[in-house]
C-alpha cells in the first residue's frame, strides 16, 4: 500500500485515525461548554477502563509524557526519600534524573546489558535490603523495545514492602501492552496521548492509586511544584467527572477531543481485542526480523509488543537505513542509546497500525525488506547475513 505521505511509524507518535484527526481540528471550543465537559468527563471514565482500574484517579493535564514524571516526583517525593528505579534504557534513566531533581536518593538497578531487564530475583533482593518509598518500573524502555515485568514486579513489592508504591512508565505502552491497574497493585501509572492512546501529542495521563493519593496527603513538606501539583488538579477532575466545570489551567480542548475520539474507539468491544491485535502485529514483525537475519535488540523473553528495536549488521548504519525507509513511504527511527545509536533501529507499531487492517504493518514490512537489500543486506534465508555483535 502507498499512501500520498509517508507513514509515521516511529515508537511515536503514532499513526491516528481519520475520526481522531477530526476531532482533532474542530472549532474553537470554551472550556466551559457543555459539549466538552461531556467529553472530559467520559475520556476521564475511559481512561479507567484502558487501565483497568476502578479506584484509580485520571490526571488529564496539557503536557508530554515527560510531564508524568514530575507529577509523580513532585507529589510523592520529599526530600530524602528513597526511590528504586528499574532502568532498562535511556528513559529508565531519565526517570531517575527526574525523582533526583525532587530530592529523592534514587538507587538504579540496571539491566546487565542492552536488550536485557533485571532479574526478579535481584529486585527482590533490593527491596528487602531496603525501604523504598516507591519502586519505578519502565514497562516499555523506548530505547531498546525491552518489555519489563511489571505484573512480577508489583508482586514482589507487595509482598516484601507492602507501603512501597510501585510507578509504572507506561508511555510507550499503556494500550498496547497489557497491564491491569487494580489486579497487579501498581499505584501510579505514566502515559501519554501520542503512543498506543493514538492521539497527537499534547495530553500527559497519569492514573494515581487511592494510597499513592493518601502518601500524598500524609507528607509533610509543601508540594514543590504549582502546575503539577495534584491537589490542584484533583477538584477539577472531580469535577469534570460530575460533569460540572472547575478551572485551574486551560486544558487542551481540541487535544482531548481526539483522545475521546481516539478511546471511544478503542473501547468499542473492550480492551481485550486491543491487547490481541498488538501481539497479533508484533508477532509479524518479529517473525520479519529473523527473516531479515537480524535480532531485536531486546531478547525474545524481554520483547515488547509496542514496538520493536532491530540490531543492524555491522556494515549498515542507521543513517543509511532510514532515508532508504523514508523513500518508501516509511518514517522509522534510529537508536538513541549512548554509543549504539547508529548500530538499530526501532519501529513502532501501536494503535491504529496494530489494530486496524490498514496495510501500514505490509508497507513498513516491505520496505525494510527492500531497504535493507539495497543496502547490500542478504537475508538470513540466503544463509549471508551478518549477525549483530551484542
Ligand atoms: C518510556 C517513555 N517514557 C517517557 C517518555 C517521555 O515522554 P514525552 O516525550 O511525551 O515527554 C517517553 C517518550 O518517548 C518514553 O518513551
Amino acid at each position: 500500500m502507498t499512501t500520498p505521505r509517508p507513514l509515521c511509524l516511529i515508537p511515536g507518535p503514532v499513526e491516528m485515525s481519520a475520526t481522531v484527526l477530526q476531532a482533532h481540528s474542530t472549532p474553537a471550543t470554551a472550556h466551559t461548554d457543555p459539549k466538552f465537559v461531556e467529553a472530559f468527563g467520559q475520556t476521564i471514565e475511559m481512561l479507567r477502563e484502558v487501565v483497568g482500574t476502578a479506584s484509580g484517579q485520571p490526571f488529564v493535564i496539557a503536557g508530554s509524557g515527560t510531564l508524568g514524571w514530575d507529577q509523580t516526583a513532585a507529589n510523592l517525593i520529599e526530600a530524602g526519600d528513597s526511590a528504586l528505579v528499574l532502568s532498562n534504557g535511556y528513559f529508565g534513566e531519565g526517570l531517575a534524573d527526574c525523582l533526583a531533581t525532587y530530592g529523592a536518593e534514587v538507587t538504579r538497578l540496571r539491566a546487565a546489558e542492552p536488550g536485557r531487564r533485571q532479574p526478579l530475583a535481584a529486585v527482590a533482593q533490593a527491596v528487602r535490603a531496603k525501604k523504598y518509598k516507591l519502586v519505578t518500573v519502565s514497562q516499555v524502555d523506548t530505547s531498546t523495545g525491552v518489555l519489563d515485568d511489571v505484573r512480577g514486579v508489583a508482586e514482589i513489592v507487595r509482598e516484601h514492602s507492602p507501603d512501597t508504591l510501585v510507578v509504572v512508565d507506561g508511555v510507550c505502552a499503556t494500550a498496547a501492552e497489557r497491564l491491569y491497574f487494580d489486579q497487579w497493585g501498581v499505584d501510579v501509572l505514566i502515559t501519554a496521548s501520542q503512543k498506543a492512546l493514538g492521539c497527537p501529542p499534547g495530553i500527559s495521563v497519569v492514573v494515581a492509586s487511592q494510597r499513592a493519593l493518601g502518601v500524598l496527603e500524609a507528607r509533610k513538606s509543601p508540594v514543590p511544584a504549582y502546575y503539577a501539583s495534584w491537589a490542584r488538579w484533583l477538584p477539577i477532575m472531580r469535577s469534570y467527572e460530575d460533569r460540572a466545570v472547575k478551572y485551574f489551567a486551560t486544558p487542551c480542548v481540541q487535544t482531548v477531543f481526539a483522545l475521546h475520539t481516539s478511546l471511544t474507539e478503542m473501547l468499542k468491544d473492550g480492551m481485550e481485542p486491543v491487547f490481541a491485535a498488538h501481539e497479533r502485529t508484533s508477532a509479524r514483525v518479529k517473525a520479519a526480523v529473523a527473516a531479515w537475519g537480524l535480532k531485536t535488540v531486546a531478547v525474545p523473553e524481554a520483547s515488547a509488543t509496542a514496538m520493536t528495536a532491530v540490531w543492524l549488521p555491522e556494515s549498515i548504519q542507521a543513517a543509511d537505513l532510514l532515508p532508504k525507509l523514508k523513500a518508501r513511504g516509511v518514517v522509522a527511527a534510529g537508536g538513541i542509546l549512548a554509543g549504539q545509536a547508529h548500530r538499530y533501529f526501532r519501529l513502532g507499531h501501536m494503535g491504529i497500525t496494530a489494530t486496524q487492517d490498514n496495510g501500514y504493518v505490509d508497507t513498513m514490512l516491505k520496505a525494510v525488506a527492500e531497504a535493507l537489500e539495497e543496502c547490500g543486506h542478504v537475508a538470513a534465508v540466503s544463509g549471508r547475513s551478518t549477525p549483530p555483535r551484542l
